[in-house]
């Protein structure tokens, strides 16, 4: 083992002038004569090392000549602050030591179809573009779950493994559960996170949620990640107002820390610097008349009869009349899931939001007040054609001391391609699972 200190090529900078040693992959490398120039990346950053003949030893050389994308290596030598250099410095090597070769490595530089590059996600990680969106949606997680424990959320783990359904029973994943029939993967914590708010007043659950989703498009996964905050005592509109700063906090930290992952990206950072609340509210109601105004100008857009659910080229309209995201809200109750509080005004609309991300990206949140009256939430669950048994437990939260209370549950997913401006969400978690893909 070398004495020499071992740093990572982020940072870098507090070591100019001393002599150094990385570890990590080869990038790219590039030959001229008597110059071996090897841009090095550690998964913190990249640095071009120069190996120059005359300054090695012959063995040393010989290994950087040997050297092939992705082999891994560390590499040992003078740091030297280098305007040109995009990293600001560069590497004048004194010594390679090969770690592990890579032959044939099949992501090039050149263009490769996405079905190539999905079909080698495992390696395709570690591609520039991909490793920035990584790195973002690390960000907006770490950005989320903070901003919330900041304002004093306790997160609140609920299980995977459920009995019920709580967003609609066509798109269950199901599996035998031993002797107590069938169990279903969780297509969202909120119920389970009520029992929680009902303990600690704000709580959040954050954790993958599956949807055996017949569709293939660019904004759905059959497994997806939620973070799902749930409020006592909170209404609709307060629900709304917690949407707005929380969405906006976490932009503003990506801009703030991932600036050059955005930068990677080509992202146009303009229609992030203005997400800050308030955002605009528009209604369901109010909405439709949009949509039947305007549905020639998006392509795919048809008219809609109240009572109808928006599809993607509608959100897409819709987000394209605002600046910065909007809420639509007061959707009618019949397209919404069973548990949302209705208006008490006009009982057949519900107190209930979707965030609709700007530029076309449409929803990214759900959210809305929850019933807590115990006889009307019954009710609902029967007229979902739904076993009244199954959720004895929710219930009871309305039987011991029920409080109004609202949340909602923010994508991961669908964040951050928005965010990051990328257009399938397939890109935004490491291992995508779709309708036609489990591998690798
Ligand atoms: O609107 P949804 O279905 O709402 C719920 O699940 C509520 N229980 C949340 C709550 O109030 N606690 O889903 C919420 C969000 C969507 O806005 C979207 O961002 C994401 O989850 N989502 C998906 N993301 C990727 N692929 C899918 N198939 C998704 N389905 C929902
Ligand atoms: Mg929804």
């Amino acid at each position: 083992m070398s004495l020499l200190p071992t740093t990572s090529i982020a940072a870098i900078a507090g070591y100019e002038g001393q002599t150094v040693s990385l570890s990590g992959w080869i990038y790219h490398k590039t030959e001229k004569g008597k110059l071996i120039f090897l841009m090095l990346r550690d998964g913190s950053a990249t640095i071009q090392c120069v190996v120059f003949k005359k300054n090695v030893a012959e063995d040393v050389f010989a290994h950087a000549q040997h050297l092939t994308q992705e082999s891994s290596c560390r590499i040992t030598g003078a740091v030297r602050a280098d305007a040109r250099a995009p990293s600001g410095y560069e590497l004048d090597v004194q010594d390679v030591e090969i770690v592990g070769m890579a032959h044939d490595y099949p992501i090039s530089p050149k263009e490769h179809g996405v079905e190539f590059l999905m079909e080698h996600r495992h390696l395709w990680v570690r591609s520039a573009k991909q490793h920035a969106l990584l790195r973002i949606r690390a960000e907006v997680i770490a950005a989320a779950q903070e901003w919330l424990n900041a304002q004093g959320f306790i997160r609140y783990d609920s299980p995977i493994l459920t009995m019920t359904a709580a967003e609609g029973t066509t798109n269950l994943f199901g599996t035998d559960y031993f002797d107590l029939g069938r169990a279903y993967l969780a297509q969202t914590g909120q119920l389970y996170v009520e029992s929680g708010m009902m303990s600690f007043g704000k709580v959040y659950c954050f954790g993958p949620t599956f949807r055996a989703e017949k569709s293939k498009t660019r904004r759905h996964l059959t497994e997806f990640w939620m973070i799902e905050p749930e409020v006592a005592f909170a209404d609709h509109a307060e629900n709304m107002v917690l949407q707005e700063n929380f969405v906006s906090a976490i932009v503003q930290r990506v801009l703030e820390r991932r600036g050059e992952d955005l930068k990677t990206l080509e992202r146009d950072t303009t229609p992030l610097e203005r997400v800050n609340p308030p955002f605009p509210r528009i209604s369901y109601d109010d909405a439709v008349a949009l949509v039947n105004a305007k549905y020639a100008e998006v392509e795919g857009c048809t008219p809609l009869e109240w009572g109808e659910d928006f599809g993607a080229p509608h959100e897409t309209l819709i987000t394209q009349q605002f600046d910065r995201p909007v809420f639509v809200e007061r959707y009618p109750s019949a397209i919404k899931a069973f548990y949302m509080e209705p208006d008490p005004q006009r009982p057949e609309v519900a107190l209930c939001a979707d965030l609709l991300a700007s530029e076309g990206y449409g929803e990214i949140i759900g959210g809305s007040q929850r019933i807590h009256d115990a006889a009307l939430l019954e009710t609902r669950i029967r007229e979902h054609g739904l076993n009244v048994d199954d959720y004895r437990w929710y219930i009871d939260l309305r039987r011991y001391g029920t409080v109004p209370h609202s949340g909602f549950g923010m994508g991961i997913e669908r964040a951050v391609a928005w965010i990051s401006g990328t257009r399938h969400i397939r890109e935004t978690i490491p291992f995508p699972r779709q309708l036609y893909r489990i591998y690798p």
